[in-house]
């Protein structure tokens, strides 16, 4: 699987890794399903995995798929609560279901940003966590979300990015840019909905691609201000056949046009 540098942080991440929201929320009867999902995210060279304590169980049952294998995971995961005092009584079981460190600490949806931040540099300070980032799904947040960015606090972003959503490419991927953050592409494949159209395999080929999924996150790896995408699933084929993504060559730029094109026939 190709890396990119993520951002100025020193690191180099592979460009696909995994989201988690509403695909790992399972119950205890199912987590070897879970574990049979990372475990092929894994052997197919995705180390970068995000969850949230919005996503129901995903944070406990991610955890324990990666009890085993946790050495060179880049665990990215939010704090989401509304009290400064909640947010830290859940940052002790996230670290309890992390193993202690966690890599990427973002704040969810800008929520309470301020208060969080000064906590998030006290824990950075002390070693629990390693970067801090910011996450927004809303264009309506992204003046805030520049605010952030512009503060010099943040390491990283996390923002949609995909052939219907493509505010970012105005504004915040070029801040990105010039700021030296970490890209975090969420909803890739548009939440699942860009991917239930399914184009004919004459095109798939023109695209150099297997599948519709891989030609979308192709798309988004063709923009050089991204590095890392996190396309979440329930179903451990497509965790091979995104991770598969992350390898071949880079979509021409007619190639990109094809792939909008062709997207624009789903209806959104
Ligand atoms: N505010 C925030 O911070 C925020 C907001 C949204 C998302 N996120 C993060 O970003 C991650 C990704 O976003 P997302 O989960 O909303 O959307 P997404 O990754 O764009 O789409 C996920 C959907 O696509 C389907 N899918 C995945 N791979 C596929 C494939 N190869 N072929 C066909 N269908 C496929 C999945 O269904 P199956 O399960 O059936 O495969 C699932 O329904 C989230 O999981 C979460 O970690 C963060």
């Amino acid at each position: 699987m190709a890396t990119r540098s993520f951002g100025k942080t020193g690191l180099k991440l592979p460009e696909i890794g995994m989201g988690s929201w509403q695909t790992l929320d399972l119950s205890d009867r199912e987590q070897p399903l879970a574990d049979e999902i990372v475990s092929a995210a894994l052997d197919a060279g995705t180390t970068v995995f995000d969850s949230s304590p919005m996503y129901g169980r995903s944070e406990e049952v991610l955890g324990r798929a990666l009890e085993r294998r946790r050495d060179g995971v880049f665990l990215a995961t939010k704090t989401w609560s509304r009290t400064q005092a909640a947010a830290e009584a859940r940052f002790g079981e996230q670290l309890r279901y992390f193993g202690g460190h966690i890599e990427l600490m973002q704040i969810h949806n800008l929520v309470d940003w301020e208060e969080r931040l000064s906590w998030l540099e006290c824990e950075r300070e002390a070693g629990r966590v390693g970067l801090i980032g910011a996450t927004h799904y809303s264009s309506s947040a992204f003046g805030e979300l520049e605010q952030v960015m512009r503060s010099g606090r943040i390491q990283s972003i996390q923002i949609p990015y995909n052939p219907y959503e493509r505010e970012v490419e105005q504004r915040i991927l070029p801040l990105a840019e010039e700021l030296g953050l970490g890209v975090v592409v969420m909803r890739p494949l548009g939440g699942g909905a860009l991917v239930r159209l399914s184009p004919p395999g004459g095109e798939l080929a023109e695209l150099g691609v297997q599948t519709w999924a891989q030609a979308l996150l192709k798309w988004a790896l063709a923009d050089p201000r991204v590095h890392v995408l996190i396309p979440a699933t329930s179903r451990v084929d497509r965790a091979r056949e995104n991770a598969a993504a992350g390898s071949g060559p880079a979509l021409s730029e007619d190639q990109r046009r094809m792939v909008e094109r062709i997207s624009g026939r789903s209806g959104g």
